[in-house]
């Protein structure tokens, strides 16, 4: 057992302790939903869909995809094989496992005209944007984009999960006016992930880590970016103009990107010691504290269990991320103390995902990126299922407006 499974197993006893129980082995998420689906602001408790691919238990504090706790397959899997269980249903067997994996490196280089559209864009565009163009133009470029067969988008899937990684890498690199790296057949998905985005290949050590930030993120239940995939898909659009949407969707400051305003709030705070002055202000000005709360989660995010040992590790690469993560413990700590019981409110998983990416080598502004590079496989995998048995989504909004309003020409309103 590696150091950081190590890591992982002891969080998630405690997190087993705390939480009570874990889902015993004949869980179904299913039969807990509601029956009765209600009319919520936002879609809030609405049920799109039936799916097996991921379960969110916000009160106990459980992730699990395809069955599998993620306390499981973060110490044990990796990206690979987590993203196949989400795609493909269930763990892959060693030879499946192996072919997977190649077509993820067969896949991994990406079209010059998707690299030299990047570079023509302005200097200032948002990373995410750039993310966006490029799927874009990825999907212009590929000429079975348009058959939309689970098979054949099963394939374009694999596809983006490779090449998602390459061009967030080649974003990275872009935006810093530094040379785009291509992937190294060596290296496994995240190291070649962590590579293409710095440079420089990761210890061990790093790209485990790297390898844990991305098994966390895959899937997220029905979350705003998941749905507007599916959405998309739904209506045999295509798979890349799906992925399009759900990142589009996902650049939205409500959705990704909380972990960039951690890292800020931090780096205000500056020392341990202003922590407990910096809380009381933010509370006194009814200010919210970012990285904490979550409208599923009331109980600790178990991704937020997992990444703070992480965060540790970060610690100790030098005095700047020692300072980043004491304030973080200590502003944890208040929240948790103050907050955690009384209203629910914890770290969530972007409390100290941003102290580990600073650890990885990323800038602030590559952060939702990496969720998306992640993610993905979860957004695929459920525009996928939905497919299966697709009905085009088509909801209905409750008429509030007049019905007999009299048309007054133009000159006289
Ligand atoms: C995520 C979020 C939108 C969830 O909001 P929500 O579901 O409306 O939150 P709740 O209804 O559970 O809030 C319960 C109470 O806790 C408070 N609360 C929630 N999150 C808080 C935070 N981050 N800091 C301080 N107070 C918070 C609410 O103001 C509310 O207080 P009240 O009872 O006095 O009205 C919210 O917690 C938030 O904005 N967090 C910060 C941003 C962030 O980290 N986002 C990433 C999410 S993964």
């Amino acid at each position: 057992m590696d150091q950081v499974a190590q890591i992982i197993a002891e969080t998630a006893k405690v997190a087993v302790k705390e939480t009570a129980d874990a889902p015993p082995p004949q869980f179904t998420g299913a039969v807990e939903w509601p029956v009765e689906a209600s009319l919520g602001k936002g879609l809030e408790g609405a049920i799109a869909c039936e799916s097996q691919i991921g379960y969110v238990d916000g009160t106990k504090g459980w992730l699990i995809y395809g069955g599998l706790n993620v306390f499981d397959l973060a110490e044990k899997s990796t990206y690979e094989e987590s993203s196949y269980l989400t795609l493909n249903g269930k763990l892959p067997t060693r030879a499946e496992l192996t072919e997977f994996e190649k077509k993820l490196k067969d896949y991994g280089a990406v079209p010059d005209e998707v690299i030299e559209t990047l570079k023509r864009l302005p200097k200032e565009t948002h990373p995410m944007a750039a993310l966006r163009t490029g799927v874009s133009v990825l999907g212009c470029l590929d000429p079975n984009a348009d058959e939309p067969t689970v098979e054949n988008e099963m394939e374009i899937s694999i596809k983006l999960v490779a090449q998602l990684a390459t061009i967030a890498g080649a974003v990275a690199r872009i935006r810093k006016g530094e040379d785009v790296v291509p992937p190294d057949l060596e290296l496994g998905h995240s190291a070649n992930y962590l590579y293409m985005s710095t440079g420089e290949k990761p210890d061990e050590l790093l790209a485990r880590i790297m390898d844990v930030a991305l098994i966390l993120h895959i899937d997220h239940g029905m979350n705003a970016s998941t749905f507007t995939t599916m959405v998309v898909n739904s209506s045999l659009s295509d798979m890349y103009s799906s992925v399009v949407a759900g990142i589009g969707s996902l650049k939205g400051p409500l959705h990704g990107g909380a972990n960039e305003r951690v890292l800020y709030d931090l780096n205000e705070i500056g020392t341990p010691d202003n922590t407990e002055p910096w809380y009381r202000a933010a509370r006194e000005q009814k200010r919210l504290i970012m990285g904490f709360g979550h409208r599923v989660y009331k109980a600790y995010d178990p991704r937020a269990r997992i990444l703070k040992p992480l965060a540790a590790l970060m610690a100790e690469k030098d005095p700047e991320m020692r300072k980043l993560y004491d304030i973080a413990i200590k502003l944890d700590d208040l929240v948790s103390t103050e907050l955690g019981e009384a209203k629910g409110v914890f770290p969530n998983v972007d409390f100290y995902s941003g102290i580990v990416y600073t650890g990885l080598g990323f800038e602030t502004a590559m952060f939702t990126p990496i969720f998306a590079v992640s993610r993905i496989a979860g957004w695929c995998a459920r525009a996928l299922e939905y497919l299966a048995d697709n009905r085009i989504f088509r909801p209905r909004a409750a008429y509030v407006g007049p019905m007999s309003a009299d048309y007054v020409p133009i000159d006289q309103r």
